[in-house]
């Protein structure tokens, strides 16, 4: 009863493990929950009361479908003063979250039997969105021992390839780009003609590290796509709000698929968008400074028990090698079953991952003590 397109495209492996973790919660079972990527704070409060006092004012007709002015313009606005990007609001488009814009990208410039080239491994959803979009996957292998950065991307353009998906900071390996990785893609989408996508839903989230955007290097103004939202950097997963940049004849295929599907983002959720990119940014250097302490301890103890990993310059995730005890798919199992520790088996984000497993630290430093614990009980 299915199309065709429905069949390319497996269930979101990091869906699964939460449900199965949630579930047995609901049992009554203590789960330390590593699996979702998500932070566990809450929206910084001015945020909330801007949205609310949208929502009581009356906020609660449909937006314009590309966002509402004020909030395009504080997105344009950021984009040219933190990032470097020549942005007007014209240029922007707010969706109701990132991986809205990610979809609306690839069925906006990926035809039947094109190539969209992804480093391994990679976020979940990138490769599911290119296959609803007809196109094919091209997965570009990334070295562990330096960051996961990838490597010799060029033997993998063909010339049926179209974008290069770039995620610094990188869900699931918190890798960072630096200049010179980053010069290295744009050289190459320059001399092959290619669009990328940056996705830079956690540039806030970096330690010790600069976090930059490919769309300001000489020559990728015009075939960067950036994309990125307020989830991660703001604690709004659950309002939905992200938000894509693109040259104006782009943007108007990402229109054209977003008013016939969406409409457009929650409209009062919207003006808690400008709050939070207008407002004190305070909330989000504390939630990276915790982030960074639960990094050190996570990392810290991995290694004491065996579980190689390299400390990540970014994001919340650090993805960790468990090839001294076993896959990545008997140690999550093993995990979550007999030490009630859920974390995600790195194949979920590609084949290079088979080893490795996930492990999301948006949660207290003393849930990560305590998982350790039980994970150095449950293998050593
Ligand atoms: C790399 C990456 N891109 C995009 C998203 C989607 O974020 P949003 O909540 O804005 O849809 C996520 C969420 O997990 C992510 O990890």
């Amino acid at each position: 009863m299915s199309s065709s397109r429905l069949k390319r495209v497996g269930e979101s492996p990091t869906i699964r493990i939460a449900n199965i973790a949630s579930q047995m919660k609901s049992d009554g079972i203590d789960v330390i929950s590593f699996s979702l990527g998500e932070p566990d704070f809450d929206t910084p409060k001015h945020i909330s009361d801007a949205a609310s006092e949208a929502l009581y004012n009356g906020a609660t007709h449909y937006a314009p479908s590309p966002g509402i002015p004020e909030l395009r313009e504080a997105i344009a606005n950021k984009l040219v003063s933190e990032n470097g990007l020549e942005a007007k609001a014209s240029d922007i488009l707010v969706t109701p979250g990132a991986k809205q814009a990610i979809f609306e990208i690839m069925m906006s410039v990926l035809d039947d039997g094109d190539e969209a080239i992804i480093f391994d491994p990679a976020w979940v959803s990138y490769d599911p969105c290119i296959s609803f979009a007809g196109a094919n996957t091209t997965w570009v292998p990334t070295d562990p021992d330096n960051g996961f950065m990838p490597v010799d991307v060029a033997d993998y353009i063909t010339d049926k390839t179209r974008i290069i998906v770039v995620n610094s900071p990188c869900n699931p390996t918190g890798g960072v780009f630096s200049q010179k990785e980053l010069k290295n893609i744009a050289d190459l989408a320059i001399d092959h003609d290619l669009l990328v996508l940056s996705d830079e839903i956690y540039e806030k989230i970096v330690y010790d590290r600069k976090h930059l955007s490919i769309g300001a290097m000489d020559g990728m103004q015009d075939r960067t796509i950036t994309v990125n939202g307020f989830s991660k950097a703001y604690a709004m997963t659950g309002w939905r709000l992200g938000y894509v940049h693109a040259n104006p004849e782009l943007l108007q295929g990402f229109k054209k698929i977003h008013s016939h599907s969406v409409s457009s983002a929650t409209t009062f959720a919207q003006y808690g968008g400008v709050a939070a990119l207008e407002g004190p940014q305070e909330p989000v250097m504390e939630m990276v400074d915790e982030f960074r302490k639960r990094r050190d301890i996570l990392i810290d103890g991995l290694n004491a028990i065996g579980i190689k990993c390299n400390k990540p310059d970014g994001a919340f995730y650090a993805f960790a090698d468990v090839s001294e005890y076993g896959d990545g798919d008997t140690i999550a199992e093993k995990l979550l079953s007999e030490a009630h520790v859920a974390l995600t088996p790195g194949s979920a984000f590609g084949a290079s991952g088979k080893n490795f497993v996930r492990i999301s630290y948006a949660t207290s430093q003393e849930r990560i003590r305590e998982a350790l614990k039980r994970i150095e009980d449950c293998l050593l």
